[in-house]
């Protein structure tokens, strides 16, 4: 078999700085890191002691302080795409919440252009998905996250949708009624991290502002109503195993219903979310449901061409995405 093209639709570019490429963002801006490697990799990863969705997001504190400058950004993205292609990769959707990345006084305008030089720069397949933040207070921020991604919303190598982060059981999916209505009205196609650490409401929320997928979805199932909405509608769910794992989606592995969904003809794809927080990538998270859930190579064949359809990409992408496939499987 020919290497596995991968793609990765769910992928947090601040979950996804390595200890190497934390060194090399530190140098290029005069911050101090630990000199140790195994007390740097400890800040950068989750420990296996995680609880929750809740603890495992205060992870982000030391990637985003490498992220406050329009170099640390253009940087960041360029060498996590390298990162990515080398481990076979061929199309990246990389999410960023602009409003967290101006502390260092770039505007969100800023970190976006940031962002879109630093995809630039390398020659992966990378479209870009801005976050709004699950919070109260930052109202104004989220709205502002939206009108900048009308500004730049393109079919192909670039802004091409949005997305909701954050603490899903503290900040519920209904509060957000406002900034989606406006996606909306926009025409910017969007996801909502949903179903992950809360339950299927949450999903049924997301869907009816109408999310294009959902990140996650996990919890699904909790009501049969609204699994058999994301099968007849086909909404794809970007699952991202090990994250699962990590922030207790479900409390035992051994339930996570990855095989269950695909039995039932959901559109599942498989992501990695943080893959330096979560200390996985994209191979590994296939190794691990092989493993873990006896995956096939037709069933991982299957998720890689739902990956390819559920693309915020133009058809021509989704197209020479899934001929790629075709060859390799
Ligand atoms: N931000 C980064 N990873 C996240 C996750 N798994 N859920 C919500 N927000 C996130
Ligand atoms: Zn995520």
């Amino acid at each position: 078999m020919k290497n596995i093209p991968y793609i990765d639709l769910h992928c947090h570019v601040d979950g996804a700085i390595t200890p190497e490429i934390a060194r090399k963002l530190a140098e290029l801006q005069n911050i101090e890191l630990p000199a140790d490697d195994e007390e740097l990799a400890a800040k950068l990863s989750v420990p296996e002691t995680c609880e929750s969705l809740n603890e495992f997001l205060e992870c982000f504190a030391l990637p985003g302080s490498l992220m406050q400058t329009k170099e640390g950004i253009i940087e960041t993205f360029y060498l996590v795409e390298e990162h990515m292609k080398s481990l076979g990769v061929v199309y990246l959707e990389l999410r960023i919440a602009p409003q967290k990345h101006c502390d260092g006084g770039l505007t969100q305008e800023g970190v976006i252009q940031a962002c879109l030089e630093g995809i630039k720069r390398s020659n992966l397949h990378t479209n870009l998905i801005l976050c709004l933040m699950r919070d109260r207070g930052n109202e104004k921020e989220n709205m502002e996250t939206i009108e900048l991604a009308k500004k730049y919303l393109v079919k192909d190598g670039g802004v091409v949708a949005v997305d909701l982060a954050g603490a899903e059981a503290l900040f519920h999916t209904d509060e957000f009624t406002s900034p989606f209505a406006k996606a909306k009205e926009y025409g910017i196609p969007f996801t909502i991290h949903a179903g992950e650490a809360d339950g299927a409401k949450s999903v049924k929320d997301a869907l009816d502002f109408g999310a294009a997928r959902i990140g996650h979805g996990v919890r699904t199932k909790e009501d049969p109503a609204v699994l058999e909405y994301v099968i007849k509608h086909k909404i794809p769910l970007e699952m991202c195993p090990n994250s699962n794992r990590q922030t207790k989606s479900v409390d035992d592995m051994s339930k996570y219903p990855l095989k269950e969904y695909l039995a039932k003809g959901v559109k599942v794809t498989i992501n990695t979310d943080d893959p330096a927080i979560c200390r996985t990538n994209i191979a590994r998270e296939f190794d691990y449901i092989e493993k873990k859930f006896g995956i096939t190579l037709e069933e991982k064949k299957t998720m890689l061409l739902n990956a390819a359809d559920a693309a915020f990409s133009d058809d021509a992408t989704k197209a020479e995405l899934k001929k790629a496939i075709e060859s390799a499987f």
